[in-house]
């Protein structure tokens, strides 16, 4: 829930992130793509590489692909395999834009996971690069506040309050959207004269996939903890009931994603 991240997480969620992708949006990119002869990505938060191990299949032939993180263990492991494209991996903070974002110049600027974690201001210098360079944007997995379980326990909704209130905190780019990210970005692609798409892309998490459901429950008993201490041991009470619910497969959780592509439209 902070900017940082570990590697068996990402790990964890990528298979369940790939299943949850829009495929029309994957679609819509791809009709976008194929007049071009070669495509330049700019993949952002790329983490270990997991939106170009599913993204690099979809696309035309020839790719180049940039890849930025702050963390340089896990990008160590993004560029560890090339995947056979061209590719440069930049060890960078998000809001150093002229370190990524200039040289080659990005037909498609991407992230995935990442939206909740930036600021309004972010949003707005993405925009204004995408702009700039007539890039297409496609934003995937951006958590959008929703949870559903498949059988309510009382604390479910002061938990995910705290959750949602932690989302909101500066992750090192400024006030975090958290929740509201998705949406502001396709307002603020409209403005720009982008047409603009929204998908949900939800976990739906059971016993099948316990281990990524229980690592994440307890990541919401972090976070609600630290935005709420005085809450803490019915919190992590509540955390109990819901991995031991999980592991047994009594019950299925449903974490609210979206996916937001944004193409330039015609007339800017
Ligand atoms: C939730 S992970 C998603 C990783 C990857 N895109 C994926 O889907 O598996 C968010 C990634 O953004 C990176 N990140 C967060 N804040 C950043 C910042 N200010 N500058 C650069 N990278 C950042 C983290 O290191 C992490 O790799």
């Amino acid at each position: 829930m902070s900017g940082h991240f570990q590697a068996d997480w990402l790990a964890l969620r990528e298979p369940v992130d790939h299943q949850a992708r829009s495929k029309a949006l994957g679609q819509r990119l791809q009709a976008w793509c194929r007049p071009r002869r070669r495509l330049y990505v700019l993949d952002l938060g790329t983490g270990t590489g997991s939106n170009r191990r599913f993204l690099a299949p979809l696309l035309p032939a020839d790719q180049h692909w940039t890849l930025v993180d702050h963390d340089p263990a896990l990008l160590a492991l993004a560029t560890a395999e090339a995947g056979g494209h061209e590719w440069r991996g930049i060890h960078a903070d998000l809001s150093e834009w002229h370190r990524f974002a200039a040289h080659p110049s990005p037909d498609l600027v991407t992230a995935s996971a990442l939206l909740d974690l930036v600021s309004a201001d972010w949003l707005d210098s993405l925009v204004a690069a995408c702009r700039e360079r007539r890039a297409a944007a496609l934003m995937v997995l951006s958590y959008d506040g929703q949870v559903e379980w498949s059988s309510p326990d009382p604390l479910d909704d002061a938990v995910l309050a705290a959750v949602n209130a932690h989302q909101q905190r500066d992750k090192g780019i400024g006030a975090a959207l958290g929740p509201a990210a998705s949406s502001q970005l396709a307002a603020r692609f409209r403005d720009a004269g982008y047409h603009v798409w929204v998908e949900s892309s939800p976990w739906d998490l059971g016993r099948e996939n316990a281990g990524l459901a229980q690592a994440l429950v307890e990541g919401w008993v972090a976070a609600a903890c630290e935005q709420r201490p005085v809450g803490c041991s019915e919190f992590r009470a509540w955390g109990g009931r819901r991995c031991a619910d999980l592991a047994a497969g009594r019950i299925r959780v449903r974490v609210g994603h979206q996916d937001l592509l944004a193409l330039p439209g015609s007339g800017r």
